[in-house]
């Protein structure tokens, strides 16, 4: 029996017209579908879950709202309109036309950078898997489902590249993406931090915070990339991606307001009470908030990257906006480098901004969680307190780059290791702010209801009402 293809698999590519590339993806779906069900969120695989499902990349509407049973999400393969004027938008191939397919010089540079985007989609998924037993709400039930079936489809858009462009290659690596595992002792995920689970809920907000703006900007240098395809498949994902950290500010925002009322109510700023009043205190957030930035900042790569500089000359990966920018080519530039001395100081260096290129995004990241900072800041303060959230300095508990293995205090600032270690329980949660917050961690199943430690959200998902069945719990 012949199989409708388009129905099975949504698309805007012309699948149909490619026989080969169909049965190809037509072999890895059920291999996607098994990933899925193994080692996607526990327990809920027969829920009936609010999703939104894309389906096409019209801006004003590109998204269906339903009622699903996850392991029948219709994943889906989706780039954003080709323009047929495109140019490299930077490096030595400036203003020459964009590629519709690999050159060979680039074939495995391409094929890592893909493979490692490709992996950290269902690496988070893995991570979060059990996290849907201890959900705070329906509301964020179904938030949480919403980011694990959409990085599974991101999982979907990168195997789709490595299947169309890098023949057997590609398609063995579309296999191994579904064979490494996070924190398997044996086949890891690639990246360190996609190895720790997710345990909590205040991480989930950290991480869709943090990790998935990283993310963002990872996708947003790929965009400007002269390989067409993978810069329009990057496009429409930054369209889903926007929601993942939809959920991680708002989440944020509202566990802030969660402690804020309690504060109020018991009229004092005593993390203690806090504590025991079952919301988190704002010092614990804040240790969060170093944790989970200074691994992020990690993901950038380092300060200065003679790989970044090759893909940046090549065309292979730009800078965020790069259109902002007024010169495209960055030769002749420098960029000044803050380094240890080596003898507890800071030295500068100026390097060729080509190889500044992780840190000038980097920079751009840091600057927008900033924004949130303060913002919360701001509510902070019109309640009347005096505490203030801050982003750490991008040299603190840094694991790669020029700063991976100094000590640094909050400000950035050089310490011995000593020191470091005094302070470590100060600026980092310790075992006991781990279990407390593990300890809050109860699933709330009443539609409408929230967990002691969350403020509920301002308004419902597409329109409807907070108190809405996001979850028909099967
Ligand atoms: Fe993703
Ligand atoms: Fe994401």
């Amino acid at each position: 029996m012949a199989i409708d293809y388009q129905e099975r698999i949504p698309n805007n590519v012309d699948l149909g017209s490619d026989r080969s590339l169909q049965r190809a993806l037509e072999h890895w779906q059920p291999r996607f579908l098994e990933w899925w069900k193994g080692m996607g969120p526990t327990d809920f695989q027969s829920a009936d879950v609010y999703l939104r499902t894309a389906v096409s990349v019209d801006r004003k509407g590109w998204a269906s709202f339903g009622h699903v049973k996850m392991p029948d999400y219709r994943w889906g393969i989706f780039l954003a309109e080709r323009d047929q004027d495109r140019v490299i938008g930077f490096g030595d191939e400036h203003r020459k036309p964009v590629w519709q397919q690999v050159p060979g010089e680039h074939r495995s540079t391409l094929r890592r950078l893909i493979v490692t985007q490709g992996d950290t989609e269902p690496a988070s998924v893995e991570q979060q898997r059990l996290l849907g037993l201890t959900a705070p709400s329906l509301y964020d039930l179904r938030g949480l489902f919403q980011v694990n079936v959409e990085e599974g489809r991101h999982l979907w858009a990168m195997v789709y590249l490595l299947h169309a462009y890098f023949g057997r290659d590609g398609r063995e690596e579309a296999e191994e993406l579904l064979q490494r595992h996070s924190g398997d002792q044996d086949k890891p995920r690639i990246l360190g931090t996609f190895n720790e689970p997710i345990s909590d809920w205040l991480s989930f907000f950290m991480f869709t915070f943090f990790t998935d703006r990283d993310g963002k900007y990872q996708l947003m240098s790929l965009a400007e990339s002269a390989f067409d395809p993978l810069a329009r498949t990057c496009q429409f994902m930054l369209t889903e991606e926007a929601h993942h950290m939809f959920i991680g500010h708002t989440g944020l925002a509202r566990v802030t307001k969660r402690t804020l009322e309690v504060m109020d109510e018991l009229g004092t700023e005593d993390p203690e009470a806090i504590r025991r009043a079952g919301a988190i205190d704002l010092p614990t957030i804040q240790k969060y908030v170093n944790f989970w930035f200074s691994s992020a900042l990690d993901l950038f790569g380092s300060e200065s990257s003679s790989n970044a500089a090759l893909y940046f000359a090549a065309g292979l990966k730009g800078r965020p906006n790069e259109a902002q920018f007024e010169d495209h080519l960055a030769l002749d530039q420098s960029y000044r480098l803050e380094t240890p001395d080596g003898r507890g100081g800071i030295t500068a260096e100026d390097i060729p901004l080509r190889n500044a290129m992780n840190e000038a995004t980097r920079s751009a990241y840091v600057q927008e969680c900033q924004i949130f900072m303060d913002r919360w800041n701001d509510t902070i303060e019109r309640a009347g307190y005096s505490f203030r959230y801050r982003l750490p300095s991008s040299r603190f508990r840094r694991s790669i780059g020029v700063w991976a293995g100094t000590c640094t205090n909050l400000d950035g600032q050089p310490i011995s290791h000593e020191a470091f270690e005094a302070a470590r329980d100060a600026w980092l949660p310790t075992e006991a702010d781990r279990a407390f917050v593990h300890s809050l961690m109860q699933a709330v199943t009443e539609p409408g209801k929230m967990a002691a430690w969350i403020a509920p959200p301002d308004r419902g998902i597409n329109n409807l009402a907070v108190d809405y069945e996001y979850v028909r719990l099967a």
